[in-house]
């Protein structure tokens, strides 16, 4: 830019949209339009800002890539909750140090929840000087301003800052044009002892229904089939509002919309998921049959320890009411295994709820300490090779419950939301049930994105297969 003016202050920046016609008059005098390479590690929620983030990119006007040499501007989107996802991004940060000796101009941005920590903040700034702009994952609409200030000269542009208004104006450039994930709140209160989320992504915020069901309608008219509803605890929505409304009451006026599509959501604390819910879910009739309910331990004493709020008999209890009502109703969930001083009988009754609740598929984490939290603080002597051997004895056991469960879908017949090609298999295709099952068929790519009939004929630990009806 020839008009260099270096603004530091904060206060004083132009406002976003100024910032984004400003940047984007100068794009426009590029012989070829900029690329930019955006990437989302961690939760659908992350990827859904990395979404938002791509949208205020387009807005000043760059295309995008997915090949990174490609790029003139790489934006890394990250995921703080466990070590290793952070180990990944400082080593994909060291790997992209060349592409800026190549090209000095390349603007390289890191955000989300690993940049919301002041000490990963200085981290990148001291250690990874080719990063240029840096933003916490409540701060994504001063990306325009950020890079306003690299633009104008600033070396480092830097927000990790905690916003609580929730911009209703970014329009995402969604990766899936029959998938859409829409946020519906932001944040935790719920401070698992094991957990970073509260202090990276703040408390909760819900966005006001009326924006939720217009963004909904809208991709309905355009033809989207599946709507993901995202939040760190979906059952606590509407309780930071004024006016007065409930997660299932949500889930009904959506329900409403005319259309042929799918609800989903994500996820349910079980401290929160009442009847109310789970009617709500067997009622409407566009809410896919299937409920997320990470229970992360079946002992009593951990959950305590984890701060989580309910018991294994409340939460079997919850499993009995909507079990009760459909016998074969689909349950997933998420475990963390070695939690500090997790004793071989702790262990023994997850194994035990695992058994009894018959998951059609798990997410098992080994527990990883994360600084700042409570559960950093508590003395863990378990080895990692115990916690190793523990993950592999669940995951056995899921695979033979895995392989049981999938018997029940042999001769039904299934609406399945057809999302791609096999990769095993040429002329077969993929999609999932209303159950959030797997499930392969006889096909053409002109299916993806619609809703067919299978009948179901194989059924596997990882996926049922049939043939088109
Ligand atoms: N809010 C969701 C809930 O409470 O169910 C979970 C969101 S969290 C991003 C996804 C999963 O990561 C959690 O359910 C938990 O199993 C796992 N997780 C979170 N912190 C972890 C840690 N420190 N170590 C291992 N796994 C962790
Ligand atoms: Fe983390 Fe617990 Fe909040 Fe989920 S509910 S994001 S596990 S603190
Ligand atoms: Fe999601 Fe990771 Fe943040 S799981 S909320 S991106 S810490």
């Amino acid at each position: 830019m020839n008009h260099l003016q270096e603004k530091t202050e904060f206060e004083n920046l132009p406002s976003r949209a100024e910032c984004i016609q400003e940047i984007r008059t100068w794009l426009e005098q590029w012989p070829d339009q900029p690329l930019a390479y955006v990437h989302s590690f961690g939760c659908q929620l992350n990827v859904a800002d990395g979404e938002k983030l791509a949208g205020i990119l387009k807005s000043m006007g760059y295309g995008f890539t997915n090949q990174i040499e490609k790029a003139s501007l790489i934006l890394y989107n990250t995921c703080a909750v466990r070590e290793n996802a952070e180990d990944r991004v400082f080593g994909t940060l060291g790997s992209i140090k060349k592409l800026k000796q190549e090209n000095p101009g390349l603007i390289i941005c890191v955000t989300g929840c690993m940049t919301a920590q002041k000490q990963v903040a200085d981290k990148i700034k001291q250690s990874y000087r080719h990063v240029d702009i840096v933003l916490g994952s409540s701060a994504m609409n001063t990306l325009a301003q950020m890079l306003w200030m690299h633009m104008h000269g600033l070396k480092y542009a830097e927000d990790i800052s905690m916003q609580i208004d929730i911009p209703e104006d970014l329009k995402p450039v969604r990766e899936s044009k029959f998938k859409a994930a829409v946020p519906i709140m932001y944040g935790c209160n719920n401070f698992c002892t094991y957990c970073i989320v509260p202090y990276v992504r703040g408390r909760e915020r819900s966005r006001q229904p009326e924006h939720i069901l217009e963004e909904i309608r809208n991709l309905i008219a355009q033809g989207y089939k599946e709507i993901m509803l995202l939040g760190q605890n979906v059952n606590s929505y509407g309780k930071d509002l004024k006016q007065e409304i409930t997660f299932p009451e949500l889930l009904r006026k959506i329900d409403q919309i005319p259309g042929e599509y799918w609800i989903r959501f994500m996820s349910s604390h079980p401290k929160d998921a009442t009847p109310e819910l789970m009617d709500a879910i067997l009622s409407c009739e566009h809410v896919a049959k299937h409920l997320h309910l990470p229970i992360q331990s079946g002992s009593n004493e951990i959950l305590k320890r984890m701060n989580r709020k309910y018991t294994a008999e409340t939460y079997l209890s919850q499993v009995a009411y909507i079990r009760g009502k459909c016998p074969d109703f689909s349950l997933t969930t998420d475990l963390i295994i070695g939690f500090p001083e997790e004793s071989e009988q702790d262990f023994e009754q997850t194994l035990a709820i695992v058994r009894q609740v018959k998951y059609d598929n798990m997410y098992c984490f080994i527990y990883s300490k994360r600084t700042g939290t409570k559960a950093a603080l508590m003395p863990d002597s378990i080895s990692d090779a115990e916690k190793s051997q523990r993950m592999q004895k669940l995951l056995t056991l899921q695979r033979e419950i895995a392989v049981e469960n999938n018997q029940r879908f042999i001769s039904r017949i299934l609406t399945v939301l057809c999302d791609g090609e096999s990769k095993k298999r040429p002329g077969r295709m993929t999609g999932r049930s209303s159950e959030n099952i797997l499930v392969e068929f006889p096909g053409t790519p002109d299916m993806i994105g619609q809703f067919v009939k299978v009948q179901i004929t194989e059924s596997h630990n990882n996926m049922i297969c049939g043939e088109l009806i």
